[in-house]
């Protein structure tokens, strides 16, 4: 259903985040993989309560994937659970923070516990308008792809329309700006691919439980120093750049300056 409510997102960035490297993170200190998803959700709620202050307008986290079912029950189990509580200890923080939450990607496998909860938190959070925070819950790129071109769309728009319905995303939000993901690995795991179509990518190896909001705003930082060029000719200070700088085949990880985000955080200790 269309939200009349709000039909516009809050202006800004649109940021897509793969949140990875939970499970990692707590084995590393002999903890279970629980442990990590629930400081993962920590996580969340700073760099939630932290993105309206960057510039991001649209936040879209990759919660659980539809491949995420395959995982042992347990972990699913309380994966479920940490959304469910999540989602309702949120809900009103967001609407101090005037942040409004919307869940993108199937409801129907969702424990109904899950899904009642999705619906009281964006039911509460409907009138945010400075931040729209999108969870992406049993959410398949590829199958929201699927759905929208079998409906038959005669035009782009009709596409994209469909696509939004597919995935059961109510505010139409611009295309992905930044797409970031932590952990370490370098993949998009099926997440927002017609939407990241000219996303810039920004890879950390900061596991997820210890990413800040100041890592957050590195990846800013970096998305804002590229020239964005949507399959355009470079601008002439770009091609000045590109005559006397070597393209690199590895570029480094994002950082600050000379140092890789990644060696920062390696020097962190574990958080508990
Ligand atoms: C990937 O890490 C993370 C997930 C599959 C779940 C993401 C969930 C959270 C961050 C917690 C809940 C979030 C919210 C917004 C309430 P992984 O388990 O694949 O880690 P690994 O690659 O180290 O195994």
């Amino acid at each position: 259903m269309q939200s009349t409510l709000h039909p516009k997102p809050p202006a800004g960035l649109h940021a897509g985040i793969i949140m990875d490297g939970n499970g990692r993170w707590a084995q590393a200190s002999g903890r279970s993989r629980t442990r990590g998803h629930v400081q993962g959700a920590r996580v969340a709620r700073a760099v939630v309560e932290g993105s309206a202050a960057l510039g991001i307008g649209v936040l879209t986290l990759y919660a659980f994937s539809s491949d995420n079912w395959k995982r042992p029950a347990a972990e699913v189990r309380s994966l479920m659970r940490l959304l469910r509580v999540y989602l309702r200890s949120e809900a009103e923080r967001c609407i101090e923070h005037g942040i409004r939450i919307e869940v993108i990607g199937r409801r129907d496998r969702l424990p109904p516990l899950v899904a009642r909860e999705i619906a009281a938190a964006e039911g509460l959070t409907a009138r945010g308008d400075r931040l729209l925070l999108r969870l992406a819950i049993d959410y398949s790129g590829r199958n929201a792809i699927l759905a929208a071109a079998l409906a038959g769309p005669t035009s782009r728009r009709e596409f994209a329309w469909n696509l939004d319905r597919a995935s059961h995303a109510r505010t139409p939000v611009s295309e992905v700006d930044l797409l970031l993901r932590t952990g370490g690995e370098r993949r998009l795991s099926d997440f927002m691919l017609w939407e990241s179509a000219y996303a810039e990518l920004v890879f950390t190896d900061v596991p997820w439980p210890a990413f800040t909001v100041d890592d957050l705003a590195i990846a800013v930082r970096e998305f804002r120093g590229r020239e964005r060029r949507f399959g355009g000719a470079p601008s002439p200070s770009q091609a000045r750049v590109a005559r006397t700088r070597p393209i690199l085949a590895n570029p480094p990880a994002i950082g600050n300056g000379s140092r890789p985000l990644s060696e920062i955080v390696i020097a962190h200790a574990p958080r508990r």
